[in-house]
């Protein structure tokens, strides 16, 4: 089955200026009529410039983060209801980047995707074991905790996510998993998210690190995988729309 969904994550990189290029092109480049859903997660500040920019297309946009609370005295965070005011379909919790750099905590990233779901947006529930974890067989355990973590919290509503494996190895390193090491990993998730919940199954479950145009169709081929998250490559245009059309 071909991808049904693939999501730039543009982390922390754009201007203006650049930004409106970028989604121009993206909201032209993409056909109207194409199976697989695409969108941007963008910081911040420029959601409103995306949801001016693809508003009426096709073309999706999200946020990267979203803080666990609702409201009140938390300075410097950004509560999912303000995402979602400015048209976010869609949420990132818990990528690994959150997770090393600022001590996101598994039961913060449930809190998370629970007030982005409460928002009524999608969360796109980042796992992903270091090298040194899968170095000691513990790769596959590590990801089924991180999910795990996340079903504890929001329950059957896991059947409302999408779930991306993304290994910390192969983020930003230009060593994509190959497909045969993703594949298993997806069909160990696929196969959790079935015991938790029947309607689960049919989550989307995305690959992201290191995917290029040239590595994606081979990783998109792949039974369990749906689709994927791409970080350096989203943020041009010709690439990222040559890995949606893979
Ligand atoms: P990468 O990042 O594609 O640059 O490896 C993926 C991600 O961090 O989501």
């Amino acid at each position: 089955m071909p991808g049904k969904l693939v999501v730039g994550n543009w982390k922390m990189n754009g201007d203006l200026r650049h930004n409106d290029a970028l989604l121009a092109d993206l909201r032209a480049g993409w056909p109207v009529q194409a199976m697989r859903e695409i969108a941007v997660c963008v910081p911040f500040p420029y959601l409103w410039q995306a949801q001016a920019a693809l508003a009426g297309s096709v073309v999706r946009w999200g946020a990267q983060n979203v803080s666990e609370y609702a409201r009140g005295a938390h300075t410097g965070e950004v509560a999912a209801g303000m995402v979602a005011e400015f048209g976010c379909k869609y949420v990132i919790v818990g990528h690994s980047e959150r997770r090393a750099l600022y001590g996101e905590t598994d039961a913060m990233v449930a809190a998370k995707a629970s007030a982005a779901l409460e928002a009524g947006m999608t969360p796109i529930v980042c796992v992903g074991e270091s090298w040194a974890e899968r170095e000691s067989g513990a790769g596959e355990a590590v990801v089924v905790h991180q999910l795990d973590a996340v079903v504890s919290r929001i329950g059957r509503r896991i059947a409302e996510t999408v779930l991306a494996y993304e290994p910390v190895w192969a983020i930003g390193t230009g060593r994509s998993a190959t497909p045969e090491q993703a594949q298993a990993v997806h069909e160990v998730l696929r196969k959790r998210l079935r015991k938790h919940e029947a309607a689960a199954g049919s989550v989307p479950l995305l690959y992201g690190g290191s995917v290029k145009a040239g590595n994606a169709k081979a990783l998109f081929a792949c039974a369990d995988i749906d689709g994927g998250l791409i970080g350096g490559a989203s943020l041009n245009v010709d690439e990222f729309l040559a890995i949606a059309g893979a």
